[in-house]
Parts: structure tokens; sequence; C-alpha cells
């Protein structure tokens, strides 16, 4: 057990990995991958979803000191206190519950001693309530239309989340059919190119707009949110706001201040985190705006099944606790800085505000199918070693089959799903080229040392119970990371020095527009911009 303040490098458990890693480097995932006993444990299997891990570079002597390493981080104890409604946030002192947002209507999770489960339910059915009401056209907008469009104002947490449920949710037949006839669209950059794209085609006799905001006071949010009030008043008259404008936050004092009715307001709490919102009205509001409540349950209760898997499963078949400290071992181990997959970890202090010693957190970045494999594969395959999550599903949402094709094209989609995994692990030697015939001087720049980690993540299908379950997959995954690590997951300070800096520069830019003051109080090279700019 480590003492509150101890870093966990200093733990036995951590030199041990540390010493592993030579064994480690001693393998090839060639010849890792040729043990059917080891593949064969490295997969695992819940409610259909299957994840192989075999294609990292790690053994099962691995995976146990992997194992260690949690109990020495106090992962189960961490765990717990999360699903147990302790202020684990330590640095804004408040839980951390996004798990109560998606529990089934029965189950009893506590925030400083209050169930929060009812409260989560009584949103949940205003949500149920109002959706049906503006979709089935019984709600109305001021010149007596229905409001068949949907512009979701918000940025960060407030937008990503619902942004990626919607993208999958688009094209999945039941859901598509929910939505037909009607728009959702998402505005989160402040760029005003952004604001003429979204209403671009749209009537604000037939549009409502969400205002998402957990704080009610993040500029771009409110300066775009005032922007749509004036598209909506200067066409339709001040009191149309009523009927056009609804509002998610935990700050209802501002959303009635900023002139939209509290009843038109769907509250969530201090203990859902900005990043781990998309389960609350921030995302559950505009996804049942367009797909109805009925789809976005079947998102809350895939989420739900794996916070119950993730929740009660043993360590060595949890996937977000494997992901987790394979995640770990990537980074703080092997050294890899940055993952391919589809977060407020990267700290520079533990919990306790002890500096760290060792990086905590990647850098992700991904692509939709092949798209990756036309534009940076390339530096996967040779380049930089980045482990990678391939995401795929066993049925297509939209099956295409061509005559005279030979295979249909998800089937195409997936041979690269299949494929690219191998192609890492193994790469390709000299010698095979050479008996490929490959010419002299082409050998060296066909060559792939392979050995290059990565998972492979197969889906039944991206059903909305199945995008519920990957996102919380995610959630967790994180978390366990963070868990591990000795940080804290769920706070973000480092985002709120850019927000300081841009309120001096606004504040300049205005008395440098409304008095003419000279830019002041900045370095040369920002006073030169600023100068240029107000020029
Ligand atoms: O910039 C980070 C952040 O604080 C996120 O956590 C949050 O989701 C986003 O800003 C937007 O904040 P709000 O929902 O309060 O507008």
């Amino acid at each position: 057990m480590t003492s509150p303040t101890a870093l966990i490098c200093e733990t036995q458990a951590w030199k041990d990995l540390k010493g592993h890693v030579e064994d480690i480097n001693k393998t090839h995932l060639r010849d890792l991958m040729s043990d059917a006993h080891r593949c064969e444990s490295m997969m695992l299997e819940f409610e259909g979803l299957l994840l192989d891990y075999s294609r990292q570079r790690a053994t099962v002597e691995t995976m146990d000191k992997l194992l260690n390493l949690a109990k020495a981080a106090q992962l189960s104890e961490k765990i717990s206190r999360m699903f147990n409604g302790e202020h684990i946030n330590s640095t804004e002192n408040r839980s951390v519950l996004h798990v109560a947002l998606r529990a089934p209507k029965y189950a009893v999770i506590k925030a400083d001693g209050k169930n929060v489960v009812p409260e989560v339910w009584n949103v949940l059915d205003k949500i149920e309530d109002f959706s049906e009401k503006i979709r089935s056209g019984s709600w109305v907008g001021a010149t007596g239309k229905p409001l068949k469009d949907v512009i979701a104002i918000g940025i960060g947490g407030s937008f990503l989340g619902p942004l990626f449920v919607h993208t999958a949710l688009q094209t999945d037949p039941e859901a598509a059919e929910c939505a037909k006839g009607r728009q959702l669209r998402f505005l989160a950059n402040i760029d005003p190119v952004d604001v003429a794209r979204n209403i671009s085609g749209l009537n604000p006799e037939t549009t409502l707009v969400v205002v998402v905001s957990k704080t009610f006071t993040t500029a771009e949010t409110m300066l775009n949110a005032r922007t749509l009030r004036n598209w909506i008043t200067t066409a339709l008259g001040a009191p149309a706001v009523a009927k056009h404008m609804v509002a998610v936050s935990t700050n209802l004092a501002l959303v009635e201040k900023f002139g939209i009715d509290p009843n038109n307001a769907f509250a969530f709490w201090d203990w859902v985190g900005g990043r781990y919102s998309v389960c609350s009205a921030v995302g559950v509001l505009p996804l049942s705006l367009q797909y109805g409540f009925s789809v976005v349950e079947k998102f809350l209760k895939g989420a739900s099944s794996i916070d119950k898997h993730f929740q009660s499963t043993p360590f060595e078949k949890n996937i977000p606790v494997l992901l987790g400290l394979l995640s770990v071992w990537n980074v703080s181990f092997l050294g890899y800085p940055a993952r391919v997959s589809m977060e407020s970890n990267g700290k520079g202090v533990s919990i306790d505000g002890l500096p760290l010693l060792f990086e905590t957190g990647e850098i992700d970045f991904g692509e939709p199918g092949t798209n990756g494999q036309h534009s940076f594969y390339q530096l996967i395959h040779q380049g930089r070693v980045i482990p990678c999550d391939f995401i795929g599903t066993v049925k297509s949402q939209q099956p295409v089959y061509l005559e005279g094709e030979v295979v249909s094209n998800h089937d195409e989609l997936m041979s690269n799903f299949f494929a690219q995994p191998d192609a890492l692990a193994y790469g390709k030697t000299p010698e095979q080229l050479q008996k490929e015939n490959v010419s002299e001087n082409l050998i060296p720049h066909k060559t792939f040392s392979g050995n290059r980690p990565s998972l492979s993540l197969l889906l039944p299908e991206l059903s909305a119970y199945n995008v519920g379950q990957l996102l919380a997959i995610y959630e967790h995954r994180v978390a366990v990371q963070g868990f591990v690590w000795g940080i804290n997951s769920f706070d973000q300070w480092g985002v709120e020095l850019g927000k300081v800096l841009a309120t001096q520069v606004r504040k300049q830019l205005h008395s440098s527009r409304t008095q003419g003051a000279a830019p002041e109080g900045f370095n040369y090279s920002t006073t030169t911009l600023l100068k240029r700019y107000l020029e």
C-alpha cells in the first residue's frame, strides 16, 4: 500500500515493471503472436463485445505485474470511492458521479449523503416529455409552426460528447428512421463563419436553440447564444425566445438572467464533470430532440451496462481496467507518448500536489475507417511507435452489396480492420522481401520493423446501446489511468489558464476599439500582433 503522498513510481510494483521492460524489449510481436495460449488469454468478451489485446507488447507476466501495480495504486478502493460519491475530485471538492446519470431508476447512488438517482430521473422524465412535445408538434414556435431543427450551442464537453453520439446514431437505421425530417446541428466555435454555417438554410420560425453550458459563463458559448438570440428576435420579436430557446446548465440563475424561462431549463449537477457530461441533459436533450427519448435511453443503458461491468468484474476480465493498465504500460514504461484512437489526464502533479516524475497521458488522435490509412498510417507503420485501438463492428449500419464486387463494402472496410493490426505487429523483414524478389535498392524502404502494439475492439454493431458501452469504456479507461498514476482525472486547471489570458486580451480589444487605447501589458510579440490586428 502506498502512503497518501507517495508517488506510484516509488512502489515495488512500479519498479518491477520498470525492470520487466528489459524482458519485453527482447521479444517481438511476431513471436508473441505465435503463442496461441497467450493470445487466448488476451481476449475477452462482454455482451458480444470482443476485446483482443494480444497485439500489445505484453506477456502473461506483464499482465500479472500490471495487476500488482493496480493493487499498489489501490485501484479497487479508488473505483469504489468514485461509485460511493466520495469527493475524489479533491481540487474542486466534488464527487465524480457520471455513472449516476445512466443508473436505473431503482438504483441508489449518493452524493453528500443524498440519493441523486431520483433527481437524475426527474430531469430525464422532463426531457422525455419536452422532446416528445417538440417532435410531435404539440409545442410550436412563435408563428405556430412545429420546430423541426435544433441548434445546440456548447463547447468542449458540452459539445464533443453529444457530437460523437450524434455522428454514430445518424446512420443507425432505427435512429435514422426516428430522425426523419429533423436536423440537429452543433455550434461550438466562436468564429462567425461557424455561426453562418449553422444557420445556413434554417428558418428561425422552425428552429429551436439549445444553449448547453455547465457554468453558463463560457465566453464562446454565451456569445454564440446572444448571437442566435439576436437571430431569433430580429426575425420573430423578443417574446419568441420563450418558444425558441431552452437551456441545459447547472447554473439555473444565470439561465434565467439570460432570458430563458427556468421551466425550459434542464438541470445537471456539479458532480458531473464537463468532459463526462454527455449522459446528462447536455447530450440527452439534443439527442432526444433528434432521435426521440427511447433511442437515447438505449444509449444510456449501454453505458450503464459497462458501469456495472467496471464496478464488479475482477480486474483480469475487466475491460476498462485492462485498457487503462495497458495505457499506463505503454506511456510510462514503454515510452510511447501517443495513441491512435478515437480526457482530463496529462497532469504535472499528483493528486496530493507532488511534482510527477513521469508522463501522465497520451496524445490521442484517430480517424474513421480507412481515412487514417491514407493519411497518417505511414508514420505509425515505419516512424514513431504509436499504440493503436482499432474499433470495428460485425454488422454494418448501412450495408451495401454491389453486384460484381468481390466483397461487400463493409467487408472491404473490415478487411483493413483485421489486416492493419497484423501489419503493425509483424512488419516485414528484408528476408521476406528478398523472397518476393524485391529489388535490393527498395528493400530498406519496404522493410517494416513491426512489433508495434495495438488492440482490437469488435462490437456486434453500432447501435445506440453499443455506442453507450463504447463511451463508458473510454470514460472509465481514463479514470483507471488517473487512479493508477495518482492524479486527478476530473479537473482541468491547464485549460483555465488560456481562458484567463483570453479575458485580458478581450478587455484590451474593447478599450482599444472604444477609446483608441494602445495595447499594453503584453510582450513585444503579442503587442505587435495586436497592433496589426487593430490597424
Ligand atoms: O474548457 C474546458 C471546459 O471547462 C470543459 O470542461 C467544459 O466542458 C467546457 O469548458 C465548457 O464549459 P461549460 O459547459 O461550462 O460552458
